[in-house]
């Protein structure tokens, strides 16, 4: 499975354990985040890692930054995207059996490194219900197609 990641400088160290948690289970990494301690611009990363999902380059996308509200914001304005913030591991989980979410975002400054493990186990072990929820899905990206 190919994960693109996105981040900002406020996630350097939650980054490099979430990579090495990702390696572990097998799976390739995009790197579109920022590997500088300098501040810099969220919504930057945000939007390279979701056209990378948006356009089939990878499979699911996670975003750290300091909360995980700004990157997944960015994110979600890239046609296609469905990408929800979590704390805690059952939010991820239903994102996906329910919502068919494609990213992930989370911050760094709110969960710690074996939490945010946990969310992202959640999330990567999780497969979408289809069913009524396919519908539900549908009526959400049909907002997305009337602008
Ligand atoms: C950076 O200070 C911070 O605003 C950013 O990482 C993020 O939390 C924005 O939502």
């Amino acid at each position: 499975m190919k994960i693109a990641i996105g981040n900002d400088h406020t996630a350097l160290q939650l980054k490099k354990e979430i990579l090495e948690h990702l390696e572990a289970r097998g799976c390739e990494i995009l790197n579109f985040g920022t590997d500088a301690p300098e501040s810099c611009d969220y919504p930057v990363y945000g939007e390279k890692a979701a056209r990378a999902v948006a356009s089939g380059e990878a499979d699911l996308g996670i975003l750290i930054c300091g909360t995980g509200v700004g990157i997944s914001l960015a994110a979600n304005k890239v046609r296609g995207i469905r990408c929800v913030v979590c704390s805690e591991p059952y939010s991820a989980e239903l994102a996906k059996r329910h919502n068919n979410a494609n990213m992930l975002a989370f911050g760094a400054r709110v969960v710690g490194a074996e939490l945010a493990k946990m969310i992202v186990d959640s999330f990567l072990d999780a497969e979408f219900e289809g069913g009524r929820h396919q519908r539900r899905v549908d009526m959400i990206m049909a907002i997305e197609e009337q602008g």
